[in-house]
């Protein structure tokens, strides 16, 4: 099969074609997707028709799994392997989360503008989504361009951006929703982490901006004015010039590079319709900057 890489947009997002991803990847093939996601970030194979064990097969390619991927939940209570993260609405029994259930709550997150696992010290690499039942009424993947947005800052605000360090926690991102019910344990596992608030990316060396609805202040700030200043960097960063708005079809495969983008999901009646989509991630090389002893 000939490879074929078209752009969705002048910034980011491409399809992808000629690729199955049911099959052991060639040497050859893995470049191309790598060399494809440098330039393009997000990237659509359609018509992929996949079980757990070929989409952990091909996550496998690009780099080490996140672990522990469902972000708090409990093993007893998770419908796929712990190796996945379940981005579906239902619950291990297959049947749709009831709505005051938690881990519904929780994946209300998913709303906001967000760059995948921001709140652990090592982020999140590829997130690689499967489209095992997708709905078209609503529930669309939205992916925003942080090189773009970065390139298209004035250089007073590049030369203030350069060398900050923000604080990222899930309490941060749920707690923007009103979502405060945190076991003891769960506030542990989730104290906040550092991250710069401008990356180069490792291959292509592209600079970025590093935001996340996680993040709940800039180290040394005041919180109201990091607070105030991370909102209007996101209100830019997120303009539709820097968009792609991804309509889903069955079986399709999106990957997406969280190191120079923020997606977010769309509105749809989940307590009525049936979305399972599953996510595999894998983890960057290393932190974005040094971590403050515990
Ligand atoms: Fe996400």
């Amino acid at each position: 099969m000939t490879i074929e890489v078209r752009p969705l947009t002048t910034h980011i997002g491409a399809r992808m074609t000629g690729i199955d991803v049911r099959k052991p990847l060639t040497p050859a093939e893995i470049d191309a997707i790598d060399a494809a996601m440098d330039k393009h970030a997000v990237l659509v194979l359609p018509g992929q028709d996949i079980t757990d064990e070929q989409q952990l097969a091909f996550t496998k390619n690009f780099g080490a799994l996140e672990e522990g991927a469902n972000s708090g939940a409990r093993d007893t209570e998770l419908r796929l392997v712990p190796a996945f993260a379940d981005v579906s609405n239902l619950d291990k029994d297959g049947k749709k989360l009831a709505r005051g259930n938690k881990r519904r709550m929780a994946a209300l997150g998913n709303r906001l503008w967000h760059s995948d696992a921001s709140f652990r010290a090592v982020p999140a690499k590829y997130s690689i989504l499967s489209g095992r039942i997708v709905t078209n009424n609503g529930g669309n993947t939205e992916f925003a361009d942080m090189r773009a947005a970065y390139d298209a800052l004035d250089a007073a605000t590049k030369a203030e951006v350069e060398d900050l360090v923000c604080e990222h926690s899930l309490i941060y991102s749920r707690g923007q929703l009103g979502f405060s019910e945190f076991l003891p344990d769960e506030r542990v596992s989730m104290k906040p982490v550092l991250q710069r608030l401008v990356r180069t990316h490792p291959s292509s060396g592209h600079k970025s901006l590093f935001l996340a609805a996680h993040i709940g202040t800039i180290v040394g700030w005041p919180r109201p004015e990091a607070m105030a200043f991370i909102r209007d960097l996101m209100e830019h960063a997120t303009q539709p010039q820097f968009v792609y708005a991804h309509r889903w079809t069955q079986n399709d495969l999106v990957i997406w590079d969280n190191r120079d983008t923020m997606h977010r999901v769309r509105r749809f009646d989940d307590l009525t319709i049936v979305r399972d989509m599953r996510r595999t991630t894998t983890r960057c090389e290393g932190p974005t900057v040094a971590q403050q002893a515990a």
